[in-house]
């Protein structure tokens, strides 16, 4: 448990900074999906700063999406426009290592394209295998762009697909549970009060978990890392401090 935002996004940072390097060394190349949201605008911010910035070797990194909302990628939502402010245009790193999720597009039209890229980079006959995936959570546990109840949660065949939000009636394209899944090494990162609640759920008993998104989230074969606060961990029992 770390102690707030700050601490948590430093922490990020210093796992994304050991990853990549440890794939490059081995692999040649870094490949992270990176989610949107407020949590992480930090922990972006910080790894463009002079304090991590000059630590990854750049050139060597590919960002791909784990989703995105379907507005064009200037508009505030958008998470590939969260990325470019905070990150993206403070580092060298070349164009065609940002495999982007077209949002200003049709839906069932940009799912399919990033699924293209995605199939395309890593080789049309592997199921991807991303050295790291970037996760948050809301409060009622959702996950990447996979809600509570949604059909979405059973797709075994697609890497990408749109959804659409009743409650906001806007789309987004996410990838899907099996790819999530898949990742060598997921990094949920959790902050604040407000998620206290649905992060004892998620952590908690198996059945209540499973009806959670955040809760499906499962690496077959990789590792998983929980950063969270002293805010949303308000509600677990038994943790340490770091
Ligand atoms: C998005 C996400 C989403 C996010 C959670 C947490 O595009 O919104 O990728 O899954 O990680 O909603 O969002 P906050 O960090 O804003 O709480």
């Amino acid at each position: 448990m770390l102690s707030d935002l700050e601490a948590l996004s430093h922490c990020a940072a210093s796992i994304f900074v050991g990853v990549s390097r440890n794939s490059i060394a081995t692999k040649k190349r870094f490949v992270v999906a990176i989610s949107g949201g407020s949590t992480p605008r930090r922990f972006y911010t910080l790894l463009g700063s002079e304090t991590y910035r000059d630590q990854v070797d750049w050139q060597h990194v590919h960002f791909f999406w784990v989703d995105e909302r379907c507005v064009p990628e200037e508009h505030e939502e958008s998470n590939f426009r969260t990325a470019f402010d905070t990150l993206l245009s403070k580092i060298p790193i070349p164009d065609e290592n940002i495999h982007r999720i077209r949002g200003g597009e049709d839906p069932d039209r940009a799912a399919r394209d990033y699924e293209e890229e995605i199939k395309k980079f890593f080789g049309v006959s592997e199921s991807p295998i991303f050295d790291l995936i970037i996760l948050g959570t809301g409060e009622d546990g959702h996950t990447a762009s996979l809600f509570p109840g949604s059909k979405s949660l059973d797709e075994k065949m697609r890497l990408a697909i749109p959804v659409y939000l009743e409650e906001s009636r806007r789309n987004r394209i996410t990838l899907t549970l099996p790819v999530l899944n898949n990742a060598d090494q997921i990094l949920f990162l959790v902050t604040g009060p407000s998620k206290a609640s649905v992060l004892s759920e998620i952590l908690g008993e198996r059945e209540k978990r499973k009806l959670l998104p955040a809760g499906l989230i499962n690496p077959l074969r990789g590792s998983m890392i929980w950063l969270i606060d002293q805010g949303a961990a308000g509600k677990l029992r038994g943790l340490r401090s770091h």
